[in-house]
Parts: structure tokens; C-alpha cells; sequence
């Protein structure tokens, strides 16, 4: 039986590139009624210094977005992971079965720890085995993430693979990625070869969820381009990286084929363009970013779903936490 799950980081800024890569197609799977669990991963978040009160504000904030973008905390769960001890529990054992190349050629680990690899959290490095663990404990089949997860997914699959070959066991499964739609990978507004970021230190670089109307209008009207009105065809886009960035967003806002945006829009200068994409970002994102706020001002309430949340997914993990042990040959109590 499929089973879905998927995780964002409560640091930092919920941005457009979360959203489209991620948080928009999560309720897609609930609405099939697919079981599916939905996880801030404050543990992941840790692997780099956080403000304890900030890291607090981001986790509901988080939750906040989850359930502004379509999830019901009745038919999914949303947990906050270290609520859930047995990830991290699940993490040890895949400490002990990854391989520390494995580790090492993650090209996140590269990029994040950089030339001062020896002063990176030791969390930092090992993040793609917790993150393997968050899926495995829940034997989830389907995990809808944005293309910068796509080896940290394939790892994961190495990990149950070697797990089910060290043990003699058909236990995990190899999880499937699920890598759809226009914006996989939504670009930075100020340079299309990088990617929306929230570490980014230009805040003009990424339209925040929480963005007021007036602040995602100017972003979009300030993103660089170049000079060339829009194509009448997807082609002439591969070299156009910013071009290709605003029209895959105005796709993935939309819910509409590239090429028919490209069909719409032919000839347009960004002058024209530029305004209707914004008036079709702020349609879309102004009611999150309203829920959103609404729903901080309940946090008792959001602490209780979160808590709930938990509950259910501990009948969940916890009989395959004890199945793991078994097969490892952990002695469990009496
Ligand atoms: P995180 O918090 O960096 O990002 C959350 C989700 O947003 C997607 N995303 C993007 N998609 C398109 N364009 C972008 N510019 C962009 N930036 C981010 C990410 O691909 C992701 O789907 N390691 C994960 C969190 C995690 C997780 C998991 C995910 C922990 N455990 C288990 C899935 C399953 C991360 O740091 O995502």
C-alpha cells in the first residue's frame, strides 16, 4: 500500500521555491486519500546554529503553512519530528550501516560544509542518514520533494537496500521520488543559475510566503531578465535561465503547461508579462500568507494538532522501531 512523506526544515523563510517544488502538490495525495505524513524537521534544522526562540516560531509557522496550503490535520499527519523520538532512534542503526564515502559525496554536504568541512556539525554531515530514517520509520513509499532532494533520495534507497542485504531481510522498501511539475527547481529572482534559497542574504532573491502583496509585486518587477520579449516557443527558453525561471512559475502558480504559457504570452515584453505574473502570484499566495497569520494567532491550537499529530504517528513507528531492533538483535525489554 503506498504511503507518503515528506519534510521542510523550519529555518529560515518559507519561500516560493518550497512551495511549488513542495508544499502545493503535498495535498494532492491526501485528497486521493492516500495515507500521508507531513514533517517539520526541526532536527535537520539543528545541523547548523538556530536561535532557540526563532527555531520555536518556525516550527509553528511551519505547520501554519502546511495546513494554509491544503493539508487537514485530520486526514494527514503533521508531526513535528523530534515529538517522534523514533526517527532519530531509526537514524543510530543507519548511522552504523551507511558508509561515510556515501556521506561524503552528497553534493549538499559539499556545498553547505564547503573548504571548513572539519568545523561542520557532525550532525551536518550524517543529515542524509536521519533523513532516510524519517521515511523508512513510516515504510513510506512515495516522497514528493523539489530536485535538490533527488540524490538525498537515492541515497536513502542505498540505505534500505544495504540494511535488507547486511540483515538477510526484505524489510525497507526503495523508496520512489516524487520529482513533478513546472517548478522542481525555482531559481533565485537576482541569478538564474542559483537556486531560490532561504539562506540566500538577499531577501529580493525569493518571494517569502508570508510577503505582502505590495513586497511580491516589486520582487517580480525587479527580477532580472534580459532584454528579449517571450518566445512563442519552450526551446528558445534553454537559454534564457531567468526567462525560463518566471515562465516555470507562472506555470506552476497557474496549474497550466508550460508551452501554454509560452502560447499566451508570445511576444510579450517582460514589461507586460512581469504584472500579470505578479497579479497571478499575489491571487495565489495573498490567501496562504492571510491563513497563515490567522492561524499564528492560534498557537495553542497549532501545538495541540502537532501533539496529536505525534500520537498517530507513534502507532506508526514504534512497532517498526521494535521490528528493526529485532532484526539488528537489540534485546528489548521484559
Ligand atoms: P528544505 O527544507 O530545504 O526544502 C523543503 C522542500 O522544498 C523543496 N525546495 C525547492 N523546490 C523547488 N525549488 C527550490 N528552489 C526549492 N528549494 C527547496 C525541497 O526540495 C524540499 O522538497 N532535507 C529536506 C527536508 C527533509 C525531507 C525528509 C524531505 C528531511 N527529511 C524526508 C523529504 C523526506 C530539506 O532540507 O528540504
Amino acid at each position: 500500500t503506498p504511503r507518503v512523506f515528506s519534510g521542510i526544515q523550519p529555518s529560515g523563510n518559507l519561500h516560493l521555491g518550497n512551495y511549488l517544488g513542495a508544499l502545493k502538490r503535498f495535498a494532492a495525495a491526501q485528497n486521493e486519500g492516500i495515507e500521508s505524513i507531513y514533517c517539520m524537521v526541526d532536527l535537520h534544522a539543528i545541523t547548523v546554529w538556530q536561535d532557540p526562540a526563532d527555531l520555536r516560531r518556525a516550527t509553528r509557522e511551519l505547520c501554519a503553512g502546511f495546513i494554509a496550503s491544503g493539508l487537514d490535520p485530520e486526514k494527514s499527519i503533521l508531526i513535528n519530528q523530534s515529538q517522534v523520538p523514533e526517527h532519530a532512534q531509526l537514524a543510530w542503526i543507519f548511522n552504523c550501516v551507511a558508509r561515510m564515502g556515501w556521506m561524503q559525496r552528497m553534493t549538499q554536504w559539499k556545498d553547505k560544509a564547503g573548504k571548513n568541512a572539519q568545523n561542520a556539525s557532525l550532525g551536518l554531515f550524517a543529515y542524509p542518514s536521519l533523513m532516510a530514517a524519517d521515511i523508512l520509520i513510516y515504510h513510506a513509499t512515495h516522497v514528493p520533494v523539489g530536485e535538490d532532494q533527488k540524490q538525498h533520495l537515492e541515497l536513502t534507497r542505498d540505505i534500505a537496500a544495504k540494511f535488507n542485504h547486511d540483515y538477510g531481510v526484505d524489510f525497507f522498501p526503495l523508496t520512489e521520488p516524487v520529482i513533478e511539475g513546472a517548478a522542481t527547481r525555482v531559481m533565485s529572482l537576482r541569478d538564474g543559475s542559483k537556486k531560490m534559497s532561504k539562506s540566500d542574504p538577499s531577501d529580493a532573491s525569493r518571494i517569502n510566503m508570508t510577503d505582502d502583496a505590495d513586497t511580491i509585486a516589486k520582487k517580480i518587477r525587479k527580477a532580472k531578465t534580459d532584454p528579449e520579449p517571450l518566445p512563442d516557443n519552450t526551446d528558445e527558453l534553454d537559454e534564457r535561465p531567468e526567462a525560463r525561471n518566471l515562465v516555470n512559475i507562472y506555470a506552476a502558480l497557474a496549474d497550466m503547461p508550460v508551452e501554454q504559457v509560452i502560447a499566451d504570452h508570445a511576444g510579450q515584453n517582460f514589461a507586460t508579462f512581469k504584472p500579470s505574473l505578479a497579479d497571478l502570484a499575489v491571487a495565489k499566495l495573498a490567501p496562504i500568507a492571510e491563513e497563515m497569520s490567522r492561524l499564528m494567532g492560534e498557537q495553542d491550537e497549532i501545538d495541540r494538532i502537532l501533539t496529536r499529530g505525534a500520537e498517530r504517528a507513534r502507532a506508526i513507528t514504534a512497532p517498526i522501531l521494535r521490528q528493526t531492533y529485532d532484526i539488528v538483535g537489540l534485546v528489548p525489554p521484559v
